[in-house]
């Protein structure tokens, strides 16, 4: 009976800790739902680079520092919140003057993109008169970019059918751009006259996980660095008037710290992967075409990151561009890309998307709240996979959906 009621007693005692613990330690988020950390098999030299590229992506830039004169956001991680895909109140604009097939992008008037922010005293910029075309860009997850830095242009090639000649109705392409100042040919790259295969951007439209910070830096931040020294102004006020800051305001090495911050990310771990559900989801989704264009599996080339070299990946996407038909045409065009081609985005970590954003807000500005309404604007070449949706069972769609929700 002693015993009994002592039994009880250290229960109790137990129990109420244990819910007393809970309450003061938040439980650890569980290691594959974070979208941080590297790649494995990195060196501690390596780990170490990857911490400072860290800081350098959480940096919040000040106008001391060169911030503006105008800009969009003050830093990186602003917009990439936690390497996830970013909220509609982020999103950035992109503005031209389109006359058929002439686009004027008004670079002598501040485009391609807008800056709504400026520096204390600086005026903010407005959309130029002539601007009749503009596009919204919600910002993208940024995990696992290393590995699709480190494919050679022969495995994005591997899926390239403009003509469609095996009549699958899908005809991907590579966007063909002209390199930057600063670009330096690798072994994985094919150049055809001069221009080179884009694999990032939402229309493929940069090279090197390089060009889009650079690109970045000076156009969301309006920071210059040594890979782009002209600032930004406010080409409203008539004459060239800058931050007064000296030029490069970023050095090299901090724009080389933020390429391997994003080179070393690890790709986002999968979730449930075994349910009996997301695996026949994911047989569904082979057997109605969404994996023609959202591919499943690469493997990298040779990489001066060791960890990097010859690794299976699985980003769901060929990295092409895709007729997408006329719900997401944005009359946009971005180097050889039409308004209505898309780079397939990769679909790895979509399923983390909905905490990183505090809601779903999918497609490139971030329309669809619901994976059926994304399947739903699949139009142009993946019109067919659309109908190919439509037509399963509501038990078929939900595994199809909790698959997407695995990755
Ligand atoms: C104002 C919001 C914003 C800020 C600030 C921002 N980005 Fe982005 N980022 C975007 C958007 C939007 C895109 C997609 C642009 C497109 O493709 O048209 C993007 C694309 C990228 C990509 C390409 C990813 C891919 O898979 O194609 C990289 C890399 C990137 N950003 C890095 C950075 C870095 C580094 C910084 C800081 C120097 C930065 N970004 C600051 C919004 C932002
Ligand atoms: C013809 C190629 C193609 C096919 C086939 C295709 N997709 Fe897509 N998918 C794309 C492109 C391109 C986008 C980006 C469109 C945009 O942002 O406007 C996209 C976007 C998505 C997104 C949103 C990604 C994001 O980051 O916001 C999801 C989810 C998706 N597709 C799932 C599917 C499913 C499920 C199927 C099969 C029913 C499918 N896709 C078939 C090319 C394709």
């Amino acid at each position: 009976m002693k015993n009994k009621s002592l039994v009880i007693i250290t229960f109790l005692f137990l129990l109420f800790t244990a819910i007393a613990c809970e309450k003061i330690l938040p439980p650890a988020p569980a290691d594959e739902d974070v979208l941080a950390g590297t790649i494995p098999g990195l060196t501690a030299q390596q780990e170490k680079e990857h911490l400072i590229g860290d800081a350098a992506f959480a940096k919040i830039f000040t106008a001391a520092e060169g911030l503006g004169p105008i800009f969009v956001q003050n830093s990186c991680s602003n917009c990439h919140v936690g390497n996830g895909k970013g909220h509609p109140s982020t999103v950035v604009t992109r503005y031209a003057h389109v006359n058929g097939s002439k686009v004027d992008y008004l670079l002598s008037k501040g485009g391609p993109q807008l800056q709504q922010k400026s520096i204390d005293g600086y005026l903010a910029e407005s959309l130029p008169s002539e601007v009749n075309v503009f596009t919204k860009r919600l910002a993208p997850a940024i995990m696992g970019l290393g590995y699709i830095a480190a494919l050679h242009d022969q495995s994005i090639l591997a899926n390239a059918d403009s003509l469609d000649l095996n009549g699958d109705g899908i005809s991907g392409r590579p966007n063909y751009v002209g390199p930057t100042s600063f670009f330096i040919a690798q072994d994985i790259h094919i150049a055809i006259n001069g221009h080179y295969i884009g694999r990032f951007g939402k229309k493929a439209e940069k090279v090197m996980i390089q060009d889009q910070v650079v690109f970045a830096l000076k156009q969301d931040i309006g920071i210059t660095s040594d890979f782009d020294m002209e600032d930004l102004y406010n080409y409203e006020l008539g004459v060239y008037a800058g931050d007064n800051i000296a030029d490069p305001e970023a050095s090299a090495s901090f724009v080389n710290s933020l390429v391997f911050y994003m080179r070393t990310l690890k790709a986002p771990p999968r979730r449930n992967e075994s349910d009996a559900d997301v695996m026949a989801g994911e047989k569904v989704f082979t057997q109605i075409g969404c994996a023609s264009c959202h591919v499943s599996t690469f493997t990298t080339s040779e990489s001066d990151i060791a960890a990097l070299s010859n690794q299976t990946f699985h980003p769901y996407s060929d990295f092409l561009l895709h007729d997408m038909g006329v719900s997401l045409d944005d009359k946009y065009p971005e180097g050889s890309a039409n308004s209505n081609e898309w780079r397939t985005p990769p679909l790895w970590g979509i399923g983390l998307a909905e905490a990183s954003q505090g809601g779903l807000f999918l497609l490139h500005d971030g329309r669809a709240t619901s994976f059926e309404t994304v399947i739903a604007l699949h139009g142009g070449e993946a019109a067919s996979r659309r109908a190919a949706f439509l037509a399963l069972s509501e038990a078929e769609k939900a595994q199809l959906i909790k698959f997407l929700k695995s990755l």
